[in-house]
């Protein structure tokens, strides 16, 4: 079993970014406040900016009253958690800076008697992660004892992993020639969320659905993850990355394996990550033709919304005027084995859409014979929601006859919410990710080979896009995305767009 270490310096990469602000420090907070830091830690704040110890701390005690929950700030308890954070003003992008890093992280060491155990965090730019990692190593940052694995040495890096599957192997070859893949946590914060994992337990804790699962009961699988947001500050990241690296390549892949794995024989690192390189490696590869018939991209225009007039992806703040970058994609694609042959995963994401909701939906085959039907002469198929965001929870839907003469069938929701639960269960997904790098379970971790595999996939779609004849819809913000992807949907089926404002009564209705 792995066990927390008793002293601890993180080192955060990107100290005075916006991840740093807006989810680290919360979440470190949060794992501080309910006694989950090891008995001795400090963090250490790392980048450019010129923060010395005493500034940074008021900096990030403004961000701590911002971005925590209301009512989750106390201050007593904030003053004894910043007493534990440091500052360095170093550029990560210069050799020259590791050896300054070094003695602050020794000297560090010697206040709190740390034995050298350290976690860096990765949250820079992406163009400093193939560089960090040579400069900690240059100067001996990576080194851990090859039996003990001590002192401790991870490092944790931000997504997107690579711009392509060339580039995801570059910097794959990078890292092992720095660190081993045990000190590696490539994070996806997707994964950190409690009703994510619930899906693990929902399809391997129970018997009766697996039998189900599978070619022979499920006619399609959606999945939807979009935000009812624009990119808000972050133009700069958002014009060179776009959707598809964003959210297809990592969350939304990651979210298809949950649902597609075959149960791993035990639930550790090794075992769960095989089965989702599996699941990727099952990818029917698509041709070019195929890719113009399967992709939808999209990218939001102008529009009311909220009441007010929405800019325009191209008029946002540091994006390219002209900007072919995509803030929507919808896409078909098919996982080749045994389980899942011909049957469609529709997938979509999107930001400027109507509400911020994720869910998969699971569309079971119609009855074999059409005995009863509802109000229209249609069947009533079941299906299978699995709501990761809002109002989480699982709703089965199935035929129910109307009270009275005659045999319609309307269908009804069997619903269980985590409030049931007495709401969710502690912390968010980065603290959950960020005690599991301390104890040594890289378990919700991308491996190595998984974000190859996935790139293979996903690169050739890029790939397309290059070519400056590939379709991009526009779509008013606050709408739905671009009419074309309603095109991908066979057999006269529609995306289920889910409700906006959710209250417990009218989950799950459809628009
Ligand atoms: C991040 C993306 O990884 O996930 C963001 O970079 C996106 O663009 C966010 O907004 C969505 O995460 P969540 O947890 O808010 O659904």
């Amino acid at each position: 079993m792995q066990i927390k270490p008793e002293s601890l310096i993180l080192v955060i990469f990107g100290g005075s970014g916006d991840l740093t602000k807006r989810k680290l420090i919360p979440s470190l907070y949060q794992l501080y406040k309910q006694g989950k830091m090891p008995q001795r830690f400090a963090i250490l704040g790392v980048g450019r900016t010129s923060y010395t110890d005493d500034s940074f701390r008021p900096y990030l005690d403004e961000a701590l009253q911002t971005f925590l929950a209301s009512g989750e700030y106390d201050k007593a308890l904030a003053e004894e958690f910043f007493s534990h954070i440091y500052y360095s003003a170093i550029d990560p992008a210069l050799a020259t800076s590791y050896p300054l890093l070094k003695e602050r992280l020794a000297q560090i060491d010697a206040t709190i008697a740390n034995p050298g155990n350290y976690i860096y965090y990765l949250s820079t730019p992406p163009s400093l992660y193939g560089i960090i990692p040579q400069h900690l190593a240059a100067v001996g940052l990576n080194e851990e004892d090859y039996d003990t694995q001590t002192p401790i040495r991870r490092i944790v890096i931000e997504k997107p992993f690579g711009y392509n599957l060339q580039s995801a192997k570059e910097l794959n070859s990078i890292y092992k020639h720095s660190f081993e893949e045990h000190q590696l946590y490539r994070i996806d914060h997707f994964l950190g969320k409690e009703t994510v994992q619930n899906i693990m337990a929902f399809r391997f804790a129970n018997g009766i659905f697996e039998p189900l699962w599978n070619r022979n009961y499920i006619e399609r699988v959606e999945i939807t993850a979009v935000e009812n947001m624009g990119i808000e500050s972050r133009g700069g990241f958002y014009d060179t990355t776009g959707a598809m690296r964003d959210m297809v390549q990592n969350h939304l892949s990651q979210l298809v394996a949950l649902v597609a794995m075959e149960p791993p024989v035990q639930f550790n690192a090794d075992l769960f990550r095989n089965e989702v390189a599996k699941v990727y490696q099952s990818f029917l590869p698509m041709s070019a033709e195929d890719i113009r018939k399967n992709v939808i991209r999209g990218q939001y225009t102008s529009g009311e919304w909220k009441g007010k007039t929405h800019k325009g992806y191209r008029e946002e703040d540091k994006v390219d005027p002209q900007s072919r970058t995509e803030t929507f994609v919808a896409m078909r694609l098919f996982i080749d084995n045994w389980r899942w042959k011909d049957v469609p995963f529709y997938i979509r994401t999107g930001k400027a859409m109507p509400t911020k909701v994720t869910e998969i939906v699971i569309h079971f085959k119609p009855t074999p014979h059409k005995m009863f039907t509802d109000a229209q002469g249609l069947s009533v198929p079941n299906k299978l929601i699995i709501r990761i965001q809002p109002n989480e929870g699982i709703v089965l839907k199935f035929g129910a006859k109307v009270p009275g003469s005659g045999f319609e069938v309307k269908s009804v929701s069997m619903e269980f919410t985590y409030d049931q639960l007495g709401g969710l269960a502690s912390g968010d997904a980065y603290s959950r990710l960020l005690e599991d790098c301390m104890i040594g379970d890289s378990t919700l971790f991308t491996r190595s080979d998984a974000v190859e595999l996935s790139w293979q996939f996903f690169s050739p779609i890029i790939d397309a896009w290059q070519d400056a004849k590939f379709p991009l819809y526009g779509y008013p913000a606050g709408t739905w995305g671009p009419t074309q992807c309603d095109e991908l949907m066979e057999g006269g089926n529609t995306w289920t767009n889910p409700c906006k404002n959710l209250t417990n009564s009218d989950l799950y209705c459809e628009l």
